[in-house]
């Protein structure tokens, strides 16, 4: 490490967590007292002032207003000037920053003590990384497209600027031409727009100015000013020069947001922190019984490393548990339900009935949504309320409107079961835990082993990627479609499905307003009282989608037909629409009768085969 040239001393040389669990003990050792860390913090403004993220005030130079819901983007080539003009680098270290998620701050460890006058990054990751799958990074990588939730292609790499919002046109002025007719109070249509930043041509490096003592540790405060990166010095109008860019080549947009890029980032503060160190605990596992088989998970290589309970390893045991547990009818009140009654096999372990039915047939609300692929998801609901599969297992079990039971007496029904009849949970609690005692604690933990091992990775369309299969022409267009910008202002159309629908498990995991006519679920905004959450609900995987009908939070579509004209005609127009949604015509994409044909075609490539259920057991 220290032979390469001075000007180039990689000072933390890790290029992925996972391989830093193997040099923990190296990187703890020597010279810990002769190197600091610096935080460096960044701060999204507009115009000098904090963003106000979801508010449609801000102007842009050609008079529109426009508001941001969304930024996010990756940093990499970390490296500090010393006083002699020297560069330390810091090797394989990358950074994500999201305003919407308060992600602001990245830590440089392992900087050799002494001054520095410089700092640089680039915006957007090297080629190498940006060119390699994603799936191999650990769970909570920066780069795990995942987590991050920008999108990772193969032909672009990952998206590695969002920046996303609604706008209003320029009001019309007493010095345009006006129609005399006009009325004078109809403010002009909110519209959406989508600047993208992809492709390693664009990447972009940051040389920012700052005096920096790292005798000790320190922090370094920087700006992001929005307002610069879309006026200066190339001023752009989303009505003059398109509201979406992705960064093809010879896209003026890019062009000129990379112009604009280095003139947005300015030092804000420098200041004397001392970063608190944060060794993660050992995590213990929970009651592993004396003897146990490891249960094989087996996922696509394609597929990110997901972020597996490491207090609760999967086992045989406690799979098997869980699995019977889910098929239990004693988890109701009146014995009649079961997980599986809502979470039916042969629909990916969703529920056919557009809201399901509860203890006494009591309807829901919502259409219960399928179960697979739970390991890469970290909100579970519709409206992303909980955090955690382990917590909201049981949810179901209490809810009036489901199984209706107390957990004290699904312990005591499933104690007693085994006097007569199998299973005998006794028996599978020893098996499991090591003890035959039933707690709802365990209950928790085996559902959610069993939750976990339901996996979707293997459709038509994996092996088509594969070559082991081939789509068909109808196939192939609607796959063209889904993942291609709808972008008329250079001739391209597309469906524009992959920016929510993206990745290999077909969804970003994040919460948008899709544009479905309002009913009075709120959706999200119930959980975080915000009005800027209105209408917003949690993508679905598309994975299995020709299984889960009827489709929506409320299932308001039964077919997939119905689900695409709803993308081509039905989009309404709401101040919370998402704005991927929103830089469309009205009404959304107007797709031909063959195009929205292909759509569907691809759709059901995503079918897993065999099924998930069958496969699983
Ligand atoms: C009466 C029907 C019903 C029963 C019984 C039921 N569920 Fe559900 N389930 C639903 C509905 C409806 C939703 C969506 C609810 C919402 O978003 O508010 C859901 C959502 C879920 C989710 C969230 C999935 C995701 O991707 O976020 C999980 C996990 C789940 N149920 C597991 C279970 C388990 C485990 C049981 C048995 C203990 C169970 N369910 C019993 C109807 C049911
Ligand atoms: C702005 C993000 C976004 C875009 C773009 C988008 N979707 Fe969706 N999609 C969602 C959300 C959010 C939902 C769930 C909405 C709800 O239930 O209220 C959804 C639901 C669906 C469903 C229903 C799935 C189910 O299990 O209920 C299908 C099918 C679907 N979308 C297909 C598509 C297709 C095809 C496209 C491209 C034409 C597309 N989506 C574009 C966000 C998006």
């Amino acid at each position: 490490m220290h032979r390469l040239s001075a000007t180039h001393r990689p000072f933390s040389g890790f290029a992925a967590t996972a391989i830093l669990v193997f040099t923990g003990l190296f990187l703890a050792g020597p010279n810990r007292s002769a190197a600091s860390s610096l935080e460096l913090t960044i701060r999204p403004v507009f115009n000098g002032a904090p963003l106000l993220l979801d508010s449609l005030r801000y102007p842009n130079a050609a008079g529109e207003t426009l508001s941001v819901t969304r930024l996010s983007y990756l940093l990499s080539s970390f490296a500090l000037e010393r006083e002699d003009g020297t560069w330390i680098e810091q090797v394989g270290r990358y950074a994500w920053f999201d305003a919407v998620k308060h992600r602001d701050t990245v830590r440089l460890d392992d900087i050799p003590n002494g001054r520095y006058r410089a700092l640089r990054f680039c915006l957007g990751p090297d080629p190498e990384a940006n060119a390699a799958a994603p799936a191999r990074f650990p769970a909570d990588h920066a780069l795990n497209a995942n987590f991050n939730g920008l999108h990772w292609s193969w032909q672009g790499g990952y998206i590695f600027l969002a920046l996303e919002g609604l706008y209003r046109a320029r009001a019309a002025t007493s010095s345009d031409t006006v129609p005399l007719a006009a009325p004078i109070f109809t403010a002009p249509p909110l519209s959406g727009y989508a600047y993208h930043l992809a492709r390693d041509p664009q990447r972009t490096r940051i040389t920012l100015t700052a005096p920096l003592d790292l005798t000790h540790d320190a922090g370094v405060g920087v700006d992001f000013d929005l307002g610069a990166l879309l006026n200066a010095p190339r001023p752009l109008s989303f009505a003059r020069d398109g509201a979406a860019t992705h960064s093809r080549d010879g896209d003026p947009v890019a062009a000129a947001l990379v112009a604009n890029l280095r003139g947005a980032f300015r030092v804000a503060g420098v200041f004397s922190a001392a970063p608190a160190i944060s060794v993660p605990s050992p995590v213990k596992p929970l009651y592993l019984p004396a003897r146990y088989t490891p249960y094989r998970l087996k996922i696509a290589a394609s597929f990110p490393i997901p972020d597996l309970p490491r207090d609760n390893p999967l086992i045989e045991e406690r799979v098997a548990l869980g699995k019977a547990l889910f098929n239990e009818t004693a988890l109701s009140r009146d014995g009649a339900l079961s997980c599986a009654s809502c979470h039916q096999g042969g629909a990916a372990f969703s529920d056919p009935r557009r809201v399901s039915l509860g203890v006494g047939g009591k309807p829901g609300t919502r259409n219960a949504m399928p179960l697979f692929n739970l390991a890469w998801k970290s909100s579970f609901f519709w409206d992303g309320r909980s955090p955690s599969l382990r917590a909201q297992i049981l949810v179901p079990i209490q809810d009036h409107a489901e199984m209706d039971e107390t957990l004290e007496r699904v312990v005591a029904k499933l104690a007693a079961a085994s006097v007569d009849a199998a299973p005998d949970y006794p028996a599978l609690f020893m098996a499991a835990f090591g003890a035959p005692e039933i707690t709802t604690e365990k209950l928790a933990l085996a559902l959610e082993q069993f939750l976990l091992t339901l996996t979707a990775h293997d459709a038509k369309f994996d092996r088509a990627l594969r070559g082991q299969e081939n789509l068909t022409a109808d196939e192939q267009r609607g796959f063209e479609l889904f993942m291609t910008e709808n972008d008329p202002r250079t001739g391209q159309r597309g469906a524009d499905c992959f920016h929510c629908h993206g990745g290999p498990l077909f969804s970003d995991h994040q919460f948008h307003n899709n544009g479905l006519t309002a009913t009075e679920d709120i959706g999200r905004e119930k959980f975080t009282g915000m009005t800027s959450d209105r209408g917003k609900f949690a993508t679905p995987s598309l994975r299995n989608v020709a299984r889960t009908a009827p489709y929506m939070h409320d299932g308001r579509f039964s077919t997939l037909e119905e689900v695409v004209a709803h993308y081509s005609e039905g989009v309404v127009r709401t101040p919370t629409l998402d704005p991927n949604l929103a830089k469309h015509p009205d009404g959304g994409l107007r797709l031909d009768a063959s195009d929205q044909r292909a759509l569907v075609a691809f759709l059901k490539t995503l079918e897993e085969l065999p099924a998930v259920e069958a496969r699983s057991y």
